[in-house]
């Protein structure tokens, strides 16, 4: 039986990107829309479980993305809300590819330390992205330290990182100043740059300060990067003593692993592939 992902996107437009993966990952069938809101997705959702026995229903998924990153999430769970009983079929969220994208952050940062008990700070920990890396850290066993231009913004996301993760060990730092930069790199010994393209957090001379640094992982790809002195294509590179990652560094780990998810949805028709169990597959791979 032909394999089908419907691809509910967000956006006007479906996105390019992860028609291509799609494809890649071996599906037979696209279906895209473009413009999915919670109001509109049911009629959807219904053609996707009221078409196939309840034992092929695996060979029908659902892959939920689109640039807005909380529409996404809000669509995720109403899609989950109209399915019943057996009939469902398994669907994956990766809106701006920001579970996919964490994952392999945190994934290239494992390779290098163990990250139980280790200090981690997420610059742009606000963002899908951050939010996402610190709540995988938290998850680890790390103890994380989630950094915003704005203490509020950070609290909100510790609280719900803690709701995610009962033992999590998160705390909001402010990061608007170098005073208050200085206090959240102290001792720590993995940084995770997850701010807005285009925009330095952390400069050269400040990373060069921080001997208790491990290994820093930048996602930032449009320049200036988000860590001073780390280079775009770095993987694995030992720079002063730190290993880096770049964001092109990364994203041959990210493209695997969201093209391993989309193969994984047609394994049977209950999955449901949230940012824990995307990392589960990026941990497999
Ligand atoms: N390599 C890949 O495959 C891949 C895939 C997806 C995304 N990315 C990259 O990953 C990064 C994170 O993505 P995202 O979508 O989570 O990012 P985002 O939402 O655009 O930004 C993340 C955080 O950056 C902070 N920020 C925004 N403007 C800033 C400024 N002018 N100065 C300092 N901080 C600023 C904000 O935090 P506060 O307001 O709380 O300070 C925001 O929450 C981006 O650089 C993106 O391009 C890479």
């Amino acid at each position: 039986m032909r394999k089908i992902l419907i691809q509910l996107d967000t956006d006007p437009q479906p996105s390019v990107f992860d028609r291509v993966v799609a494809v890649d990952a071996g599906v037979d069938e696209l279906f895209s829309y473009g413009g999915v809101t919670p109001e509109n997705v049911v009629g959807l959702v219904h053609g996707a479980i009221f078409t196939r026995g309840v034992p092929d229903l695996k060979n029908t998924a659902i892959f939920i993305g689109g640039s807005n990153v909380a529409a996404g999430e809000l669509l995720f769970k109403k899609v989950q809300k109209t399915f019943f009983g057996p009939m469902r079929v398994s669907v994956m969220m990766d809106s701006n590819g920001s579970n996919t994208t964490a994952a392999a952050a945190v994934l290239a940062a494992r390779k290098q330390m163990p990250l139980a008990g280790a200090t981690a700070l997420v610059l742009g920990g606000t963002g899908p992205v951050g939010h996402r890396a610190a709540q995988i850290l938290a998850a680890e066993g790390a103890e994380i330290r989630v950094a915003s231009r704005t203490r509020d913004k950070a609290e909100q996301t510790c609280f719900a990182i803690a709701e995610a993760v009962s033992a999590a060990r998160v705390t909001p730092f402010a990061t608007g100043t170098p005073a208050e930069l200085d206090a959240a790199c102290d001792e720590v010994s993995l940084i995770i740059a997850a701010g807005a393209a285009g925009v330095e957090l952390i400069s050269t001379e400040r990373r060069l300060n921080l001997p208790s640094l491990k290994v820093a992982v930048d996602l930032n790809a449009v320049p200036p990067l988000g860590i001073g002195g780390v280079e775009v294509m770095d993987k694995a590179k030992d720079r002063n003593g730190v290993i880096c990652y770049g964001a092109i560094g990364v994203g041959g780990t990210k493209m695997k692993i969201h093209r391993a998810a989309v193969a994984r949805l047609f394994e049977s028709n209950d999955q449901v592939l949230d940012t824990a169990a995307i990392y589960a597959i990026g941990q497999s791979l």
